[in-house]
């Protein structure tokens, strides 16, 4: 054993030349042998409008309910007039309806129709909207407001947008052009003189008659990469932090929705917002869909991730029978041909020449280049019925046949064990599957307990993507514990990354106070955003990812009961070695580290830790940062003694000798 010099870092590190370790465990990494090739993409996301992931989430929109569609259907409790008040100032009075015989479009039916009795002198009608929860504002920053409208013939009426406080402060207004007798959209930029996280918007309306309102939206003008109908910067910001090599959309269950009529439409997707064709949310609100196909295509190129959209197998999902809708429900085999070329004319949308038929309003859309499209996500957890099959199959035969490049991901079930994952896998190896989406939601220990699962896979069929995968505490805590677990199992999918090429943890967001599922990876408030012990995983293995797995070797082998896992990665773009390691238990684990092939000279390398002092350690918002990986510069050489903290995840990064 050769010396190292001593280095004195914080908290638990230990690396040293003594003591010497007290089990004689020899962790042997082949630093300079070529590896085995694995998935350059393995670690990516999943993103479903779930816990009000989408509207009041990700995407900027600020008002809610902004063109009238909110319905009984999305919650019982909601109505086309959810979010909105009436105001009145001095004599000012109005009703409010809702009207949906003259629409801005087939696909947006109702608007609000307001009757105005205020043409007196200093009076005024006032609709107020204070968004999901009260509207963010930020002194400086531009909020662009829009409207669609029309008023009654021959009236006259003068009216203001005016950005307010809760206290009633106006903040800033602007007042609008004059209205017509037929739908226009009209817009202005606000500027409020004062920040505040509780405001609304109010469109004040002087005049006597009736004026019509749709899609009344406020924008900030800081979103994401200051796209225009954009997504809340701080918030993909995080996400884009995770470094994902993809990006799974729009769902989940919400790609085949509770019933036929609830699929999700990408058609419906896309175009002017006041277009898209809005719908209940199988998580049981709304979906406005202004986050749509091409934002999501857009954030996939914006933070260099593969798309990997999942289109419904022609049927909807079966779970939905069990709480309060319909079951699976199949598209009747006359309409399949249609459906199919649904699910084709998504690929030219997204691959086709700009002069293309469905190519053309990608252009439009303003991104003429294809957005390179590589794979395709057939189903979601779907039932094995025959009815499922026979419809997987034709659209599969269908994608294959037109666009043979395209990877078709299969699905198998939402478990990974029972009937429909059996059923699923002998479905996909009689098809010849390039791909199956595994999902696995389970406790800590099973994750522990399976390290060696994708070990035993066959070579030759189907390759995995582990689309939806979370260790679920009994509490559905993000605990630290369930983090170190999910950490193992992604050791054990480097070590496999030759079979499982994608694995997404799920779900990705939850807004705190409006979550349908939990854990979730990062929660979020309209201010705030909770990175999890989970979410730190996340980013460690997407910032450190390799695309050659290393041998490594652990002498003698720890029993099945301890918890410790380690891999070594290369990433070949620049030659660095990243080794992990994953200790989940109470006891420091101190072990002869021999990095063969690393110079006996001191080699400077990054290691970064993630711990706390008990496994059910959470970060929560009072307290973010109980649990946050710590950084510090190391020297290594070729041996030494290396002591794997207790509770911990350790990522050391040695950079290309030169
Ligand atoms: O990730 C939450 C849900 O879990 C997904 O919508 C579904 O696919 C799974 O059951």
């Amino acid at each position: 054993m050769r010396f190292s010099k001593f280095l004195f870092l914080p908290a638990l590190w230990v690396l040293s030349a003594f003591p010497s370790p007290v089990q004689a465990l020899t962790l042997t990494i082949r630093t300079d042998s070529p590896g085995k090739p694995i998935s350059p993409m393995l670690f990516g996301i999943f993103f479903e409008d779930l816990n009000y992931a989408a509207d009041g989430g990700l995407y900027a929109e600020l008002v809610q309910n902004r063109s009238f569609e909110y319905s009984a259907l999305d919650r019982p409790d909601w109505n086309a007039l959810t979010g909105w008040q009436l105001l009145k100032r001095a004599e000012g009075d109005g009703t409010a309806y809702i009207g949906d015989a003259r629409p801005l479009g087939p696909n947006n039916p109702r608007y609000l129709e307001l009757h105005c009795r205020a043409g007196r002198e200093g009076s005024a009608v006032g609709l107020s909207n204070s968004g999901f929860g009260g509207i963010v504002l930020k002194a400086g920053e531009g909020y662009t407001f829009s409207v669609f409208a029309r008023q009654q013939p021959g009236r006259h009426f003068s009216w203001q947008v005016c950005l307010e406080s809760r206290d009633g402060t106006i903040l800033d207004s602007r007042d609008l052009p004059p209205l017509s007798s037929d739908w226009k959209p009209y817009s202005a930029v606000l500027h409020p003189k004062e920040s505040t996280d509780s405001g609304r918007i109010v469109l004040w309306i002087h005049g006597d008659g009736v004026i019509y309102l749709d899609m009344v939206s406020l924008f900030p003008q800081n979103t994401f990469k200051n796209r225009k109908n954009g997504l809340r910067r701080d918030l993909a910001e995080v996400i884009a932090d995770l470094k994902p090599r993809f990006v799974r959309f729009p769902g989940g269950c919400l790609v085949h929705g509770d019933g036929l009529s609830n699929l999700y439409r990408w058609k419906d997707t896309i175009g002017p917002v006041e277009h898209r064709k809005a719908q209940k949310n199988i998580w049981r609100y709304h979906q406005t869909v202004g986050l749509g196909y091409f934002e999501y295509f857009q954030f996939c190129e914006d933070i260099g991730a593969e798309p990997v959209p999942v289109m419904a197998a022609g049927v909807s999902c079966q779970n939905t029978d069990r709480y309060w809708g319909v079951g699976q429900q199949a598209v009747p085999l006359e309409k399949m041909p249609e459906y199919i070329q649904e699910v084709l004319d998504l690929i030219e949308w997204a691959n086709g020449a700009p002069d293309s038929t469905w190519g053309r309003l990608r252009a439009q859309a303003g991104h003429p280049e294809p957005f390179n499209l590589k794979y395709l996500g057939i189903g979601n957890e779907d039932a094995m019925t025959p009815a499922f099959r026979e419809r997987f199959e034709m659209l599969y035969r269908a994608v294959k046949a037109k666009y043979p490049d395209i990877t078709v991901i299969g699905t198998v079930g939402p478990a990974p064990e029972g009937f429909d994952f059996e059923e699923g896998w002998k479905f996909a190896d009689a098809l010849r599957l390039e791909m199956v989406d595994e999902h696995g939601y389970k406790s800590p220990q099973w994750f522990w307990s399976n390290l060696n699962r994708y070990d035993r896979y066959d070579r030759t069929k189907s390759k995995v993507y582990l689309g939806e995968y979370a260790a679920h505490e009994p509490d559905r805590r993000n605990t630290l514990r369930s983090a170190l677990a999910e950490a193992a199992y992604m050791i054990a999918l480097e070590r496999n990354g030759d079979l499982v090429r994608m694995a997404s943890y799920a779900p990705l967001l939850g807004k705190h106070g409006n979550t349908q599922w939990n854990p979730n990876l990062i929660y979020f408030t309209n201010t705030e955003v909770l990175r999890t012990a989970n979410y730190y995983v996340q980013m460690l293995f997407g910032t450190h990812a390799g695309d050659r797995y290393l041998p490594a070797n652990l002498d003698p082998p720890l029993s099945d009961e301890k918890k410790f896992a380690f891999s070594a990665v290369r990433d070949s773009r620049n030659g660095d070695i990243i080794v992990k390691m994953v200790n989940g238990d109470a006891q420091a684990v101190t072990l002869t580290l021999n990095l063969q092939g690393l110079p006996q000279a001191e080699t400077p390398a990054i290691q970064t830790l993630l711990t706390a002092d008990t496994p059910d350690a959470c970060n929560t918002f009072r307290s973010p940062n109980d649990i946050v990986p710590k950084t510090a510069p190391i020297t290594l050489r070729d041996e030494q003694t290396f002591t794997a903290a207790p509770y911990s995840l350790t990522v050391l990064r040695i950079p290309r000798q030169k």
